[in-house]
């Protein structure tokens, strides 16, 4: 089915590589070659040399025929061959899973800070990061999904303290409970200088090791995960390290001590810091005056932990654009250091989020719980079910389905480095580019075929599928895997959500001018195994954007 490599080999020129072949624009055939590369070597203009290649592939079975267009040499497959063997081929998925056996990735993704809401902020890093995991296992790879937790600094004595002083031990610490705790603290503290030391007092008893100062730590680590593991649990997220930055504590030493034998670091006001003016970089902290170790100190531990546990061929870190700075430091300290890895680490940046027209900040009290966000997504799902099919069997299910895919295409279907804004209608709009829309046709796949049931399925003669509708979804259905790799490669889980509305569109065009149950058995039969198909390529994709495909709807 590698029809880049078998035009190529057509070709049968030195020049030419199947990585030259790309998928042609819509109106232009099915692959192209552009030409203009070869024009300064072989000294002619690229409309000539596209003509002698097509008349190398004149006689070729799979190529109905070629055209020569400013510059491109545009190919026509023999639509019907390509047709059977895109329905009936073998898949090239085994080979790149085959050729990916044994790659690790790591992805650092949702990372969470104990003790703080899980807001809407987290929802991108959460969603990408947990589909790029699924897109990286499709593609056969082992991946490692880590959770870096944002469990340690001075706040959890402030936390403890205010918790000795108002906390209620009657009853069940929530997330609720201890943001309110901080919150007053912070207030109080300002002009109590008596707790603000007392808030620091407890942190060092943390630090230490004080027993009981260690169980309350504890309890709070354990509540705060309890809280969003409902969360992770409702969108088929899952980590397999939740290793976080408390983790490092004592696995800082020896990179601090490498970074001062190579001469790396310099003192700066009683600081440790390495200086990073030659790449047009602030100085990266490691040590604060006060000998307390830096978010950029854990960071280097858990990179190197990172390399040494997973052997990885990849470290993604899935974080906000804002942490930009603080990555490029990572990865040149990592550099100087001679780690031979640092080349692997990619930060997979994104954009900001806004809620319904306003920008999210904690610190200006407008804080949006990311559980909430769901809960209402998923209870106006409900109602439009309710109203569009009352007599939906299953409804809470479906709202379920709707109301989280609706979520996550909302951070999955924009390429991730723009910015985005939450909206009730538009993610639940049926019509627009969105998870309903694209679970709607699947659902609509679905109930066509279970009326076609009686046609039985097998071989049927694949010229009934070269129509414009028709052909047109079955060179979608081709580029499947392509996509993924693409989306893999681009840490761009938007490529497949463009393509799957691109997919659910051409089908729909299809069905709208089509009947697919006819009095023609031959017919019905081709026209469902497209259908067929197209539904099991829309679940495939909506699976790797944490997207459930309901039946019905
Ligand atoms: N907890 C951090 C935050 O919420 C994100 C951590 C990202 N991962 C990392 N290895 N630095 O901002």
């Amino acid at each position: 089915m590698d029809y880049k490599k078998k035009i190529s080999e057509a070709i049968n020129s030195p020049l030419v590589s199947e990585e030259d072949i790309i998928v042609a624009a819509e109106g232009h055939g099915d692959y192209a070659l552009p030409c203009f590369k070869y024009a300064k070597q072989l000294h002619k203009s690229p409309q000539m040399i596209a003509a002698d290649f097509a008349a190398g592939v004149a006689g070729c079975d799979f190529v109905d025929h070629t055209e020569v267009a400013g510059g491109y040499l545009n190919f026509y497959l023999s639509r019907a061959a390509f047709v059977h063997d895109v329905m009936f081929g073998g898949s090239v998925i085994d080979d790149i899973r085959r050729a990916n056996a044994g790659k690790t990735v790591c992805i650092d993704y949702s990372s969470i800070n104990i003790a703080k809401p899980f807001h809407i902020g987290h929802l991108m890093s959460t969603a990408i990061g947990g589909s790029l995991y699924r897109i990286y296992e499709y593609l056969g790879w082992h991946v490692v999904g880590i959770n870096h937790l944002g469990d340690w600094g001075t706040q959890f004595g402030k936390l403890l303290a205010a918790y000795n002083e108002w906390g209620d031990r009657s009853k069940k610490l929530t997330l609720n409970d201890m943001l309110s705790l901080y919150v007053r603290f912070t207030e109080e503290s300002e002009h109590d200088p008596e707790l603000a030391e007392r808030g620091r007092t407890e942190f060092r008893k943390i630090e230490q090791g004080d027993p009981e100062a260690v169980r309350t730590y504890e309890m709070f680590k354990a509540t705060t995960l309890e809280e969003v593991n409902k969360v992770y649990d409702r969108l088929g997220i899952k980590f397999d390290s939740y290793n976080g930055e408390a983790f490092y504590n004592d696995k800082m030493q020896p990179i601090i001590d490498e970074l001062t034998e190579k001469g790396l670091t310099e003192v700066s006001d009683g600081a440790l810091i390495v200086r990073l003016d030659d790449y047009g970089m602030p100085p990266c902290l490691i040590r604060r005056s006060d000998g307390a170790s830096l978010y950029a100190t854990r960071d280097l531990a858990a990179a190197q932990y990172r390399a040494d546990t997973y052997k990885f061929d990849k470290c993604l870190y899935v974080v906000a654009t804002q942490q930009n700075l603080h990555f490029r430091q990572l990865f040149k300290v990592l550099e100087l250091m001679g780690r031979e890895w640092a080349k692997d680490l990619v930060h997979v940046q994104f954009g900001m989020v806004s809620y319904e027209g306003q920008p999210l900040s904690t610190r200006k009290g407008h804080v949006v719980f990311l559980s909430d966000v769901i809960e209402n997504t998923v209870n106006k799902a409900l109602s439009i079910i309710e109203e569009k099919n009352p007599g939906l069997e299953d409804k809470k299910r479906i709202a379920e389905n709707v109301g989280v895919g609706a979520v996550m295409f909302f951070a999955l279907g924009t390429q991730r480095i723009k910015d985005v804004d939450f909206d009730y209608d538009r993610v639940l709009s049926f019509e627009g580019e969105t998870a309903p829309y694209l679970q709607y046709t699947h659902a609509r796949c679905k109930s066509v075929l279970a009326k076609g049931g009686e046609a039985e399925p097998g071989e049927y003669d694949c010229s009934l599928l070269t129509d414009d509708d028709a052909y047109a979804v079955v060179r979608m259905l081709s580029q499947f895997d392509e996509v993924v790799m693409d989306a893999a490669e681009k840490y761009e889980p938007s490529a497949i959500a463009k393509y799957l509305i691109d997919l659910a569109q051409r089908y729909n065009r299809f069905y709208i001018v089509n009947r697919i149950v006819t009095e023609d058995v031959q017919l019905t039969k081709a026209r469902l195994a497209l259908t067929e198909a197209v539904a099991d390529t829309i679940k495939k994709g909506l699976h790797l954007l944490l997207t459930e495909a309901p039946d019905r709807m």
